[in-house]
């Protein structure tokens, strides 16, 4: 049993507070390896922003519990070394059980989701309430989000063929049942590279899927009934169309790509989204730069001189997301 403080982790208490009352949103990264996590870092601390390390029940088999734990430490000891002490948060995405929550806040995550989005709404209330029970109660309170409304596309082992936008009438008694930190809802965000179907969609000049907007009218309903509460927005990649031509450029084949548009992620940070999941966008940098450097350097075969320009990628990619979309810069 390890608990985050020993790992010199933070819960998201405090950091959602300031992001609600800031007008900013805290990034929520990904990761499942090490390349990831240093660029995630290096990025937020020369930028000074607070940072949640999110890790789904896919990269936690990926990559082993305890190694994710010690990246974690690893990575608190690195900021320093680096000159900047910043916030860090682990972070459970779409946990599933009350079990792998658990287990995480027995590893040492300092905040746990439990996705219970695809339930019956009672059922969905239960386990949340199990889950928040468990969590408030260590010794050192870890901070738990919860779901409401179902988001398109793939969450893990939970796939969804179409969205169900959040019922701005249930948020109140969920909010209230449950005891939840945050609240992920769905208001049009969708997991992975393809949040559209090209029929949802219209085209620009140059033949580029244009998405429908983001419904900002249920998230303000869902602000009136619980104002100031912190909100999460998943499906939050904007999917960089350089990215995309890169990768087909050297390759890939990724048809049909579209993201959530920058100006519509630098909206929602301004309202009570205060928690913002990128994961598919690191995935296409990191996918661009390996293809490319396969392409053109074939005689290269050292690991390094292959994910370490992807991991530079990475970092920039996070730098912009932090200055210039969720506004998490300078917030450390
Ligand atoms: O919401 C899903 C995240 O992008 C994690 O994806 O389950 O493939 O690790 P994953
Ligand atoms: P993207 O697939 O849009 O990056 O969303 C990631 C996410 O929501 C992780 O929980
Ligand atoms: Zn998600």
């Amino acid at each position: 049993m390890t608990s985050y403080t020993e790992l010199g982790l933070v819960n998201t208490k405090k950091l959602f507070e300031k992001a609600v009352s800031g007008g900013y949103a805290i990034p929520a990264y990904n990761f499942n390896n090490m390349e990831q996590i240093q660029a995630i870092i290096q990025a937020c601390v020369e930028t000074k922003s607070p940072v949640i390390l999110q890790v789904s029940s896919g990269a936690r088999k990926y990559a082993n519990q305890h190694i994710l734990k010690n990246m974690a430490k690893g990575v608190v000891e690195y900021a320093h070394e680096l000159g900047y002490d910043i916030p860090i948060v682990l972070h459970l995405d779409h946990g599933d059980s009350f079990e792998l929550c658990k287990d995480c806040i027995e590893t040492g995550f300092s905040s746990v989701m439990i996705d219970g989005s695809h339930l019956p709404y009672d059922e969905n209330v239960a386990l949340t309430r199990k889950v928040v029970d468990f969590a408030h109660s260590q010794k050192d309170y870890v901070t738990v989000e919860g779901e409401l409304g179902v988001l398109a596309g793939v969450e893990d082992d939970v796939s969804a063929e179409h969205s169900h936008y959040t019922q701005p009438e249930e948020v109140i008694d969920f909010v209230g049942k449950t005891k939840v930190d945050s609240l992920a809802i769905s208001i049009g965000t969708s997991h992975g590279r393809a949040k559209f179907k090209p029929e949802q969609c219209t085209r620009d000049a140059n033949g580029i899927l244009i998405p429908p907007p983001l419904r900002f009218d249920i998230l303000e309903e869902i602000e009136k009934k619980i104002p100031g509460f912190p909100i999460v927005l998943h499906g939050s990649s904007s999917v960089p169309i350089e990215y995309v031509h890169m990768i087909e450029k050297y390759g890939g084949k990724l048809t049909d790509s579209v993201g959530i548009p920058e100006e519509q992620l630098r909206k929602a940070a301004k309202s009570a989204v205060c928690k913002i999941n990128i994961d598919s966008d690191g995935r296409l940098a990191m996918t661009a730069i390996v293809r490319k450097i396969l392409v053109e350097k074939p005689e290269e075969f050292d690991p390094r001189k292959i994910l370490g320009p992807a991991r530079d990628e990475l970092k920039k990619l996070y730098m912009h997301k932090n200055q210039n979309v969720l506004g998490s810069a300078g917030r450390a």
